[in-house]
């Protein structure tokens, strides 16, 4: 039976999977990497970290298979996220990543360069510190030595496929997070390039996620045990590929996922989009359609951050234990998870999480539950934003570190007001790369016929009413923590105090 190999290259660490022909994941393999936050906001990763990571969870993942039955491998990785190369294809700098924060002034030069309504009319999207156009304009003004030497832009995924085939590609979905790509016609803006003064050719050659890009090189085979010669597909960023993965690939369908940031994702076979630019609408792993995706920055992490802090040594299950003690609303403590600024829905790079309403009454289980239902109201707000965008949702799968927690899997549908099923998969964004590379490869007609064909659905959790009705009200009274807040997160700008120490901090764990 052939073999499909998916590759994430992930803010954690890079994951390998390898699945057979009946969606089965066989094998897989992960590897780490450190992050670096070089200064408040920043976040930095080294782009051959993610070469050698991908190298080696190839090697283990395949160790265990017949390598040879791989028919084809799919990329996937973190989004947005920019690696700089210079004329010989070498990494000129560490890659900014896409909870990067530092380019607030460079997007607001882009809104005034190509004007913030016309540049979503085009690219269907805002300008945000995290997309890779203002990370160029950030290069240009503050390394321009580095800046002249630049000959490509590559996203994470790409990277590793340069360093699989030597090819220079992307696909639609990864694209469109670039802040250069117009989605509505799946192709590079030239007005925008233009506009920005950003060299059309630097940026890759664009395909549908599973169309063939290339194939692996003998050098290549030699570093990651893939055969040479094997077909690479285009994939997909990792919020489409996740799509995949959960069978996301049809009208109706969405799903949440609580990693590192938080998601709310629908498909959409037409294109819509929030003239606000609060929701992301990208072009789907599904070749001619989209989705639209609410992002809130710190969702898993803004519990890992907790249980960091002020819970060493328990564990995630530890912790779903002592907020189930506590009741719904948390004894009416609030959480605003801005911990890195926040995208949906206030688009605000500089505001920052907070506690509302603590009282010497409240206890650990209270704050551990009012920083999950504090994440769960943000992940409401841009289920609502997609509503009102006009997104077709019927279903919603449940996926990602949080999504593998019954209890915040519930906390999720009782907020929602909604079922909310279990994605049967973890691997979903590696898995979602696999199953482009077995359509790339001709196993399946399409991208929804392999997902029909592969994809289990989990047994939906439904809400309880009673719950809802509560969390409805301490939702009512969240939404009013930011606009409250806005001039103070301001205010406290100049009394911030950068840290210019090149700390190394741990690799995202999920949550
Ligand atoms: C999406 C986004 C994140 C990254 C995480 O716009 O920035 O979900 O893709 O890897």
């Amino acid at each position: 039976m052939a073999l499909y190999l998916g590759i994430d290259v992930g803010t954690s660490g890079t994951k390998a999977v390898v699945m057979d022909g009946t969606g089965t994941v066989v094998a897989s393999a992960s590897v780490e990497y450190p992050l670096y936050t070089p200064r408040n906001g920043w976040a930095e990763q080294d782009p051959d970290d993610w070469r050698r990571a991908a190298g080696a969870a190839s090697r283990q993942a395949l160790a265990g298979v017949d390598a040879s039955k791989v028919a084809a491998v799919g990329l996937t990785g973190q989004m947005h996220s920019s690696v700089f190369l210079d004329a010989d294809g070498n990494p000129l700098c560490r890659a900014m990543l896409w909870c990067d924060q530092r380019t607030a002034e460079e997007c607001a030069d882009i809104r005034s360069a190509v004007g913030g309504a016309r540049l979503i009319e085009l690219t269907a999207n805002p300008a945000l510190t995290g997309f890779t156009a203002p990370k160029i304009l950030w290069l240009r003004k503050n390394m321009p030595d580095v800046y002249a030497k630049v000959r490509k832009v590559l996203l994470p995924k790409d990277y590793i496929r340069y360093r699989l085939t030597g090819e220079f590609a992307t696909d639609v979905s990864d694209a469109g997070g670039t802040g250069l790509f117009n989605v509505a016609k799946r192709a590079w803006e030239p007005e925008v390039f233009e506009k920005l003064g950003i060299p059309a050719g630097w940026l890759a050659k664009v395909y549908e996620s599973p169309e063939v890009t290339g194939v692996v090189s003998d050098a290549a085979a030699e570093l990651t045990g893939i055969p040479a010669g094997t077909p690479v597909v285009a994939g997909a960023g990792d919020n489409a590929a996740a799509a995949v993965g959960t069978g996301v690939a049809r009208d109706g369908r969405a799903f949440v996922t609580v990693g590192t940031s938080g998601v709310v994702f629908a498909h959409t076979s037409r294109m819509i989009l929030d003239p606000a630019g609060r929701a992301h609408t990208f072009c789907s792993a599904v070749p001619g359609e989209w989705h639209v995706m609410g992002v809130t920055l710190a969702a898993g992490l803004s519990l890992q951050w907790f249980r960091r802090n002020f819970a060493p040594g328990l564990s995630y299950a530890r912790l779903d234990e002592l907020a189930a003690a506590s009741p719904v609303g948390a004894n009416r403590l609030l959480f605003a998870p801005y911990l890195n600024g926040e995208r949906a829905p206030w688009l605000d790079p500089d505001c920052r999480g907070a506690f509302v309403g603590l009282s010497a009454s409240h206890t650990l289980g209270d704050l551990v539950r009012a920083v999950m239902e504090g994440v769960t109201f943000s992940l409401r707000d841009c289920l609502d934003i997609m509503l009102g965008m006009g997104a077709p949702i019927d279903e919603i799968a449940a996926a990602g570190g949080g999504g593998g927690s019954a209890f915040w899997r519930g906390m999720i549908a009782d907020v929602f007001g909604r079922a909310v099923t279990t994605a049967q998969t973890q691997d979903g964004p590696a898995l979602g790369a696999a199953i482009l590379a077995a359509v790339g490869s001709g196993a399946f007609a399409s991208v929804p016929e392999a997902c029909d064909a592969l994809i289990a659905r989990g047994e939906p959790v439904q809400p309880n009413g009673a719950a809802s009705e509560e969390y409805a009200r301490a939702h009512a009274v969240y939404r009013k923590i930011y606009p409250a807040l806005k001039s103070i997160y301001a205010d406290s700008r100049s009394l911030r105090r950068e840290s210019q120490a090149n700390h190394r901090v741990n690799p995202h764990e999920s949550a």
